[in-house]
């Protein structure tokens, strides 16, 4: 017998390792700059990325959580205000509306793509509704065309939740270039990952681009002088060198990422348990860029958790992307429409499965994880 392969559902140091010694030297610098808020190194690594994203400008901030917030701040979004999210989402997309003092409205989500319902969206629209958030969750774009449809209608802000999509397209066009303002984390497992907590506010839009960069400063424009109330929403020096390197590299993260997802498509659509409804694969859908940051199978009998059991009693690790849908979330329970039923998102939270897809899989690590789905008892 050959050594167990195992496949965690992560791993950085394949990752990093490779370039420690460009992050060494981007360490070196900064140690030697000594400046470390803001600074020649946010403004370069924004500028790259910025160029990275297709958006006319990119504000470093201090988490993609914080990208959120201070997104809905620079829209002037507060207390009475509704905005419509996603239910089946990574907590941060509704927190960030409570924060402001703002309603989250929650809505259903599509089978095809775990994206918004957007005919549901609209029926949740009230003269209180400013803005959308539409999430382009697991690293595939949401339905923009519908989403820009609905904010014009109703004159809502659209701020794209792009967390997890760096690189995803919509009809060709980069996300986080489609909304007023798009909002990135660079939190180590995403795919631009860094090394620690980091964010990004991107968008084309002159005015709200200055009003995002003074309220990152606690609003003091110019310093101790504010009228705005802002917090300190800022990426650290040493962070944006370090995310500049990988900047560098993250074309070849996303491709190795697409051609992951591919295999695994290849090799899993032939498995009886897809054939046979057990096993549901993720989609591209036609005219998306899917960055794959997540690959999220469904498994529709019941057995979701039989299954993680036994991915991890062959080494194989795996994550349940998210377990509780938000609107059933004990800290919503004050909402209004808190305790009705959403659901597609109940049975996605019932059904997720994601698998490991980080760019430096092996063929033998892809091989192993597609083949003990394959075989699993299910
Ligand atoms: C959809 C979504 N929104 C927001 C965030 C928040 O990003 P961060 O963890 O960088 O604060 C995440 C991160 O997991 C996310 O997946």
């Amino acid at each position: 017998m050959g050594e167990p392969i195992n496949v965690p559902l992560l791993d950085l140091s394949a990752q990093n390792q490779p370039l420690a010694a460009e992050l060494k030297a981007a360490f070196a610098r900064v140690l030697d700059s000594s400046q470390f808020i803001l600074g020649p190194e946010v403004a370069g690594f924004e500028s790259v990325a910025a160029e990275s994203v297709g958006a006319k400008h990119a504000i470093g901030v201090s988490s993609g959580t914080d990208a959120l917030l201070l997104s809905l701040m620079t829209l002037g979004i507060g207390p009475g205000d509704e905005v419509l999210c996603p239910s089946f989402t990574f907590f941060a997309t509704a927190g960030a509306i409570a924060r402001t003092g703002a309603t989250p409205v929650f809505v259903d989500s599509l089978d095809a793509d775990f994206n918004n319902d957007l005919a549901a969206a609209a029926g949740r629209v009230t003269d209180k509704t400013k803005a959308i958030i539409p999430v382009h969750l697991f690293g595939q774009a949401a339905d923009m065309d519908g989403v820009q449809r609905l904010a014009k209608e109703h004159d809502l802000a659209v701020l794209e939740d792009a967390a997890q999509s760096m690189g995803a397209t919509f009809g060709g066009q980069p996300v986080g270039t489609m909304g007023d303002l798009g909002a990135f984390s660079f939190f180590p497992s995403k795919n631009l990952g860094g090394f620690g907590d980091g964010g990004m506010i991107t968008t084309d839009d002159d005015g709200l681009a200055k009003r995002a960069r003074i309220l990152r400063v606690h609003g003091g424009a110019p310093k101790y002088y504010h009228k705005a109330i802002g917090g300190n929403f800022r990426m650290d020096p040493l962070h944006a060198a370090l995310l500049g390197v990988k900047l560098g590299h993250f074309p070849g993260y996303l491709a190795t990422r697409r051609a992951n997802a591919a295999q695994y498509l290849e090799r899993l659509a032939k498995c009886d348990h897809v054939a046979e409804g057990r096993l549901v694969l993720p989609t591209e859908i036609e005219g998306r860029g899917h960055t794959w940051n997540q690959f999220t199978l469904r498994v529709a009998n019941g057995k979701r958790d039989a299954l993680q059991a036994h991915l991890a009693a062959n080494n194989i690790g795996s994550a349940i992307y998210y377990p509780v849908a938000l609107h059933q979330q004990e800290c919503f329970a004050h909402l209004p429409n808190f305790g009705e039923s959403l659901p597609v998102c109940e049975k996605m939270a019932g059904e997720v499965l994601s698998i490991p897809i980080y760019p430096e899989l092996t063929e033998e690590q892809l091989g192993h994880v597609a083949d003990t789905l394959a075989n699993a008892p299910l």
